[in-house]
């Protein structure tokens, strides 16, 4: 255990950094342009190269898909030069796909990475989540809980009232009763097109655009957004979501006993976690990658678990010398 927590360090921290700015730099480039699966495409190119460049033995855990189905950045592939130490690593190198290809706000490229067992091994299934920011009474939020209860929990805690509430919910059909429900209460609703890690993170002291992410969204982005939240600090739970026998039978073979399961924020993202994301396209907590004469400006976080540090980085990157043009 003690070899992890030196290989989280501060330099690893900032080498992933490279990795997501490679990755969104990648993706960059097919913004607007309608072709989600280019722009993905790019980002996992980059986000490899990047990764595979890095002095780790990482294991993907959360990444592309399973072996049958994604090429690259599959579960179970090991990632790194395998020189240091033993990894796990949670990405997406383009999160928020369709977001990137219609040129809309809060596509980024995650990357997080944990001590060995530190990640549910989440199929790519669905997740029921509910997470809020940090400074909050403990154990403030439950799956089982009705939305009015949660958010007169919620509006005490904030000493407000319901109605100042804003909460974040991925704007699909399925969440049709949840919004009927949470409209009841008075509570203020922002709905949103994609991009459940920014929403979640969206609850946190980074931005405090909302008070609570309520919904149903991808299991992956679950177990990025709760490695998130174990950095900045916040509640979040998820219980997977299976629309079939297949999905149930993949969370199984991926080690899933309990399949009604709440998973707590620990059991999501465990031990010392990094987290580190940069944006793609604007967004409220990152600015997208913009062009410069020679290059190009990228905005990044980078946190860690074991001190809490949040680093926002600005970088430029400077065509004209970098070795690489693997971006804008
Ligand atoms: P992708 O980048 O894989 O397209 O995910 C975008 C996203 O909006 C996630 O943020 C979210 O968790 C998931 O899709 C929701 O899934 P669906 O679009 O099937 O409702």
């Amino acid at each position: 255990m003690a070899d992890a927590i030196i290989s989280l360090d501060r330099n690893l921290a900032l080498d992933a950094v490279r990795v997501t700015e490679a990755a969104a730099r990648a993706a960059a480039r097919l913004i607007g342009r309608g072709d989600e699966m280019a722009a993905d495409q790019a980002a996992v190119d980059a986000m490899r190269r990047g990764l595979n460049a890095l002095d780790i033995a990482g294991t993907v855990v959360i990444g592309e898909g399973e072996r049958d189905e994604a090429p690259m950045l599959y579960i179970g592939e090991t990632v790194g030069t395998g020189e240091g130490p033993s990894l796990d690593v949670a990405l997406d190198p383009l999160e928020g796909t369709t977001i990137c290809a219609t040129g809309g706000p809060n596509a980024l490229a995650v990357l997080a990475m944990a001590e060995k067992g530190g990640f549910l091994a989440a199929p790519d299934t669905y997740m029921d989540k509910i997470a809020v920011g940090d400074g909050l009474p403990d154990e403030l939020v439950d799956l089982d809980d009705p939305p009015a209860t949660t958010l007169a929990k919620l509006a005490k805690a904030k000493a407000c009232d319901v109605n100042e509430l804003t909460v974040l919910i991925l704007d699909r059909p399925r969440h049709e009763e949840l919004i009927a429900k949470v409209r009841e209460t008075q509570a203020r609703i922002q709905l949103i097109r994609d991009g459940d890690v920014a929403g979640v993170i969206a609850t946190t002291r980074l931005n405090r655009t909302v008070d609570i992410y309520m919904g149903i969204g991808g299991a992956p982005e679950g177990v990025l957004a709760a490695a998130a939240l174990r950095c900045i600090g916040g509640q979040m739970m998820g219980r997977l979501v299976f629309r079939n026998d297949d999905e149930k039978r993949r969370a199984r073979a991926m080690g899933v006993t309990d399949l009604g399961r709440k998973y707590t924020l620990h059991e999501l993202a465990g031990g010392n976690v990094m987290f580190c994301a940069t944006g793609v396209t604007d967004g409220a907590m990152l600015r997208g990658v913009s062009r410069l004469p020679n290059g190009a400006r990228t905005s990044s976080v980078v946190m860690r678990s074991q001190t809490g540090t949040v680093r926002m980085i600005e970088a430029e990157h400077d065509f004209s010398r970098a070795p690489a043009r693997v971006g804008m």
